[in-house]
């Protein structure tokens, strides 16, 4: 069993009567590639709101790596390691690609302020962003302006910024959203050989059930806030609670 990285205790969040987390208790572990499904409204991305850090829990604790963040604001949590995507694109549209990744990567240093002056000599930053657009598979964009991207490249570019922050610990939600098939293989595949470096746990939202059992090491189900299934993909392909939830259908595929 490898280590903890962040630990869920009895979270809680309603929204009127809707009540978005229901008890949840979670540990996930570093270096497993770990999915979170669930029908439209089951409170995913409540849970990863109130994980990452813009939106406060009613009650419940969060603990990463053994520290107390339940009500750490969004920027310290970014600085100890952990991030976020979001489900709609964020990137910066005007900004080429190589400087939205420029950004993080110098916020993450604190050279935010040295961003008018000596940028140019920050090689270590500039060497960061080249490897980046590497790893994402952008190396050929670097100077394209990210709005010329691709819906997917930019849903690429989009992983690239929250990888440029160096997180530990990053959570992808709906990363393929309005992709067409070939993008959301592409993207999942990067996301598989990100992960397989260990240098980031990814935890990602998906709706597509063929990449999330072709993907995941684990499945966490929620459903109306609460965790229904949990456990490797056979386990919960088999879990009745779970295929109850989807009549059958998706997960029985
Ligand atoms: N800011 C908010 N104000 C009021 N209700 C909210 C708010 N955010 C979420 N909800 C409600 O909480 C429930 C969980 O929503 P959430 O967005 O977490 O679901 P989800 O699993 O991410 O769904 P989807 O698959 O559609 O993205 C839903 O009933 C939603 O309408
Ligand atoms: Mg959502």
């Amino acid at each position: 069993m490898t280590a903890e990285i962040l630990k869920i205790v009895n979270l809680n969040k309603s929204f009127g009567r809707v009540r978005a987390a229901s008890d949840v208790n979670l540990t996930l572990y570093e270096g497993v590639l770990t999915s979170i499904i669930g029908p439209n409204g089951a409170g995913k991305s409540t849970l990863i709101n109130m994980l990452s850090g813009s939106i406060p829990p009613d009650t419940g604790r969060i603990y990463f790596q053994g520290a107390d963040i339940t009500r750490m604001p969004v920027h310290r949590r970014v600085k100890m390691g952990l991030c976020r995507s979001f489900q709609l694109v964020n990137i910066f549209p005007e900004m080429t690609v190589a400087e939205n990744l420029l950004l993080p990567a110098l916020a993450i240093r604190n050279l935010t302020r040295r961003m008018l002056r000596a940028i140019h000599k920050e090689t270590a930053v500039h060497a960061e962003v080249a490897q980046i657009l590497e790893r994402i598979g952008l190396e050929n964009e670097a100077h394209t302006v990210a709005s010329a991207l691709s819906h997917g490249d930019q849903r690429v570019l989009e992983v690239g910024v929250a990888l440029a922050a160096r997180p530990k610990l990053l959570f992808l939600d709906e990363p393929t959203a309005g992709m067409n098939p070939v993008e959301r293989v592409r993207i999942l595949e990067n996301v598989r050989r990100l992960s397989a470096n260990k240098e980031t746990t990814f935890v990602i939202v998906e709706h597509d059930m063929d990449i999330v059992f072709s993907l995941s090491e684990r499945v966490i189900v929620l459903h109306h806030g609460e965790v229904i299934g949990d456990g490797t993909t056979e386990a919960v392909k088999n879990d009745p609670r779970v295929r109850e939830v989807y009549l059958g259908q998706e997960v029985a595929a």
